[in-house]
């Protein structure tokens, strides 16, 4: 007992304590209220209390107020982005202890009055019409904060020196179209930061001597930046990188619109090489001109990773294989050229460090880098949304990269597939099939060919370490079930939105992903849908059932040949074995007799009656009626009247025989060819008269004791080949086991109810 007392307390504790984290979990879930683009002029007044997200970003609001926002305890994310507010009092916060993001960039915010907020992690107020850094003393004490944003037309040394001692993780500084006209090259000295973005006056010469080297961070972003060929921008310019050279800081430069000529874009590159830097990211880049062949100096640099995004040149017939050849030779690990009208790249002149390139979205045809014995380091090559078209050629090209790896040939307009790489990514191309004898991708382990026209999966044979496959989006309508159990190593497979046919060769298919499908099977089930027929159309394929035989017809027909030769062999051998034929008279007799007992009204004959049964017979059957018939009508104490027993001395054989009749239930005669052959005669008249053998007669019972030939019988015994005929008499059957059916049957058509007194 005591032992137990401690688990339950302890058990107790371990629900309290689940409790109390799902309660603090369900209060953190957030509650968003969106009213952005919503025409607004003032915040809402209807907001519900339990806001913690507000979002009145692109509305026209102009003013913020402490009753606006006053009831919103709980809010932590505001977002007042592009709207027209002019002047900011952040005592309007004061209430808002949970406040950790506000922004109000992208307003015409000009002033703004302190009041310490201590919680907040990002503030921007970027974009804005201030001319001095809007930084107040309080900011100083905001020692969570990560995000700054700021704007101004001028900048003072002094002004950063309230947050000289924070450790924030990015500063965006927006330098407004006026700024320059004072300009301090050593504002930036006090900023403590990680990363730094400074966007420059749009449109706008550079000529600023900002000293962007000597702050803190180690990352740079540079936007806007002018420098046309004939004005002063570019030594401005070239001033302002040569002073990084001195920095060892910083490591990662990113440069955004850019507007130059060649040559002093290559010179850019070549200002960089030999800096600290190790990623140098440049985009959206205007050129002008042509550039001047110059060398390239690529010794002595820091530089890892050079992307260059979204270039345009106006220059009609550029030397292109001059710059081919700069960026061919680059001794870099990673390089980048996307989205600009590059159509062609050079094979480096000797062997290259390039580790993964990135050629994706230019005009690159089936040229580049043929026969290129030189990228024997590349391991990953992405040549998505280019101009290449046959296959044949990229095989040739990867052949020669040994250790590539990964190939991106994605959104090109390729037919048909390319070897030796492990992860290859070919969606959205046209390849109708893949062609079974001529790719052993024997290495390959994700294949991606969404949204191409391929009617079949690949067959596993060929690429057996297969681990990952796309392939949503075709035209697989019948696909085999096959497929997934010759792809052992299957990890996961996307097959969504095929057009399947759901007929019956489907069945297999959807049984083998069905037992698959929550480990491997993405999209389950709600990608996979029947196209066709039309009755099972948009049905997935998860609730697609038809039963095993429908679909199979020579299951079908075999199911329903064994079942008729079941049927078959069961009655023949009830027949030949069973005699079910004679099984059947029985049982149809027994049936006649018990309706015919239910007719009778027993009455008026209980009057006359005295005897059960009359027998006649042969005296050539007195042997079986007296061992077989009589003893077993008698054990049931049946009443039997025999000519020769109950004989009335004095009267003619025909006229005891007539007496035994009238005083009977029944008449049993026992046929075989000596009875119709002696006997049949002194019936003959008495029936003619009587009429006993009307149709439908009840009193009769004739039992076949042998079988009669039709041609022994008579012709004028026409009563007696018409009884014949119709078979309406029990059969002695030979075999012992039917006997005692035979004589129920019997017995239960003579059995009736005798009065007592008959007896005497
Ligand atoms: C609010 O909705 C706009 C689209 O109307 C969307 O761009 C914005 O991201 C949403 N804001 C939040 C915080 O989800
Ligand atoms: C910052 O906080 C310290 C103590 O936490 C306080 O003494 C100081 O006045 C605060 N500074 C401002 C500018 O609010
Ligand atoms: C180079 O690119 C690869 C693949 O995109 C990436 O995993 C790796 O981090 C990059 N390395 C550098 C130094 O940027």
């Amino acid at each position: 007992m005591m032992k137990t007392n401690p688990s339950i307390f302890q058990f107790a504790i371990i629900f309290i304590l689940i409790l109390e984290i799902r309660i603090q979990l369900s209060e953190e879930i957030d509650f968003l209220v969106n009213r952005s683009k919503a025409g607004l002029f003032h915040i809402p007044k209807d907001l519900s209390l339990k806001t913690t997200i507000l979002d009145i970003s692109q509305n026209y609001i102009s003013e913020l107020q402490t009753s606006d926002i006053l009831s919103l305890s709980k809010l932590r994310i505001l977002i007042v982005s592009y709207n027209r507010i002019q002047y900011l009092d952040i005592s309007v916060f004061k209430f808002n202890q949970e406040l950790e993001y506000l922004d109000l960039s992208h307003n015409e915010l000009g002033r703004i009055s302190c009041h310490p907020t201590v919680n907040l992690k990002h503030l921007d107020l970027s974009f804005n019409a201030f001319d001095d850094l809007p930084i107040c003393k309080e900011f100083g004490n905001m020692s969570q904060l990560e995000f700054l944003g700021l704007s101004a037309t001028q900048l003072q040394k002094s002004s950063m020196l309230p947050i000289a001692s924070l450790h924030i993780r990015k500063v965006l500084l927006v330098l407004g179209d006026t700024y320059g006209k004072k300009e301090d090259p050593e504002s930036l000295q006090k900023l403590n930061t990680e990363s730094l973005h400074i966007v420059f006056p749009i449109r706008k010469e550079f000529s600023f001597t900002l000293d962007v080297s000597v702050s803190t961070a180690v990352s740079l972003e540079l936007s806007n930046i002018k420098c046309v060929p004939d004005g002063h921008g570019w030594s401005y310019f070239q001033n302002v990188l040569s002073k990084l050279q001195k920095n060892s800081r910083l490591s990662s430069l990113t440069l955004n619109n850019i507007e130059t000529t060649w040559n002093f874009f290559i010179m850019l590159l070549q200002l960089v090489w030999h800096t600290s830097i190790e990623y140098f990211s440049i985009s959206n880049v205007k050129l002008q001109g042509y550039p001047d062949f110059r060398d390239f100096d690529y010794s002595d640099t820091s530089l890892k990773a050079l992307s260059i995004h979204q270039v345009v040149s106006n220059a009609f017939n550029l030397p292109q294989s001059y710059i081919y050849k700069i960026f061919s030779n680059m001794n870099i690990q990673n390089f980048t050229v996307s989205g600009t009208h590059m159509v062609h790249m050079v094979c480096p002149s000797q062997i290259s460090p390039f580790l993964h390139l990135d050629f994706s979205n230019n005009l690159l045809t089936d040229i580049v880098f043929k026969n290129c014995r030189n990228l024997i380091k590349l391991e990953t090559l992405s040549l998505q949304m280019n101009q290449l078209k046959e296959l044949a050629s990229i095989a040739q090209m990867t052949n020669e990269m040994k250790s590539l790896q990964q190939l991106d040939i994605s959104q090109n307009s390729l037919r048909c597939l390319p070897p030796k790489v492990k992860v290859l990514d070919l969606h959205d191309n046209r390849i109708r099939s893949i062609p079974k004898p001529i790719m052993k991708l024997e290495d390959l382990q994700e294949l991606n060919v969404a949204s191409n026209s391929l009617a079949h999966f690949p067959d596993c044979g060929t690429f057996n370490r297969l681990s990952v496959l796309i392939i949503d989006s075709n035209s697989i309508s019948n696909p085999s079930a096959d497929f997934l159990q010759s792809c052992h190593n299957i990890r996961s497979i996307s097959a969504g939105n095929n057009p399947f046919q759901c007929t019956c060769e489907l069945r297999e298919f959807v049984q083998s992903l069905g037992q698959v499908a929550s480990k491997v099977v993405e999209g389950w089930p709600d990608s996979y849908k029947c196209d066709s027929p039309e009755n099972y159309k948009g049905t997935l394929l998860k609730d697609f059932h038809v039963s095993p035989l429908s679909c199979n017809t020579t299951l079908l027909l075999v199911t329903i040949g064994v079942a008729v030769l079941v049927f078959t062999v069961t009655v023949t051998a009830l027949c030949i074995y069973f005699d079910l034929p004679w099984y059947l008279r029985m049982v149809f007799q027994w049936t006649q007799t018990r309706r015919r007992a239910r007719n009778t009204p027993l009455e008026n004959l209980q009057r006359t009656i005295q005897f059960h049964a009359f027998i006649s017979y042969s005296g050539h059957d007195s042997a079986w009626v007296k061992s077989e018939l009589l003893p077993n009508l008698e054990k049931e104490e049946l009443r039997i009247c025999l000519h020769e027993r109950n004989f009335i001395p004095g009267k003619s054989i025909v006229e005891n025989i007539i007496n035994c009749i009238e005083k009977s239930y029944k008449s049993i005669f026992v046929l075989s060819p000596n009875f119709v052959q002696s006997e049949w005669c002194h019936y003959e008249l008495y029936f003619a008269h009587h009429n006993l053998f009307h149709e439908g007669s009840n009193n009769l019972i004739l039992i076949l004791l042998e079988p009669i030939p039709q041609y022994s019988i008579p012709s004028s015994y026409h009563k007696l080949k018409n009884l014949m005929a119709q078979r309406t008499y029990l059969e002695w059957p030979k075999e012992k086991s039917k006997h005692g059916l035979f004589w129920a049957n019997l017995r239960a058509s003579i059995n009736i109810k005798l009065r007592e007194q008959a007896k005497k």
